[in-house]
């Protein structure tokens, strides 16, 4: 069993939709732990309902939170296998990103390598994807390296938005479909089902 840590920095319905779908990938992964930048959140609501540990990171509030070092150390003592963002809006710093290379995921509400980057986060995303009057947006799933949103992508999925009125519209159309992609993803890594070679992923059957 894949043991995960979930960061999250809001509502964490990515980590609910991880924690909801551990019976239909049959326990292939379990969620270990959740972190978050933020002491309260609604996701740390989540975990406590699940039971699952909760940690805040933060280097600015050392009275509640853990640094990245202590973070990493609990990481690496209680062998987490992967790392999953979904929602976490702080930048990882590159240190902690290169001790878990290959080992941190994320989650785009875009289709990757558009609408990323800095800035590009939340509402943001879907504002921008309107205002071009896109047709299509989508999920994107993809490894975590040091430059914002560059990681090698692992997989996406096409939402089409044609119908689609306004920011918050589009939100929601790639948000259903974030909650089945991720689980999928974490669980092809659970399974080994997944290969990268030539900076490619490819998911195999
Ligand atoms: C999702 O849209 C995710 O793609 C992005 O942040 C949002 C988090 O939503 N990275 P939630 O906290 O999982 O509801």
């Amino acid at each position: 069993m894949l043991k995960i840590a979930v960061f999250v920095s809001g509502k964490g319905s990515n980590l609910l939709s991880l924690i909801d779908s551990t019976d239909k990938y049959r326990n292939s992964y379990r969620v270990d732990v959740v972190v978050s930048n933020k002491v309260d959140c609604s996701a740390f609501e989540i975990a406590e309902k699940f039971g699952i540990k909760k940690i805040c990171v933060s280097e600015a509030n050392r009275n509640s939170c853990s640094t990245y070092d202590e973070l990493s150390d609990y990481l690496v003592n209680n062998n987490i296998d992967l790392i999953v963002l979904a929602g976490f809006l702080k930048k990882i710093p590159e240190k902690f990103v290169d001790k878990f290379e290959n080992k941190i995921i994320n989650i785009h509400p875009a289709l990757l390598p558009s609408f990323g980057g800095f800035g590009m986060y939340g509402m943001n995303v879907h504002q921008a994807v309107f205002e071009k009057s896109c047709k299509v947006s989508g999920v994107t799933v993809h490894f975590v390296n040091s430059d914002y949103d560059k990681g090698i992508i692992i997989a996406q999925k096409a939402v089409d938005i044609s119908f689609a009125c306004s920011p918050r519209e589009i939100a929601e159309l790639v948000l259903k479909e974030e909650h089945k992609l991720l689980p999928m993803v974490v669980d092809r890594i659970a399974r080994n089902k997944i290969r990268i070679a030539n900076n490619r992923v490819c998911l195999v059957n």
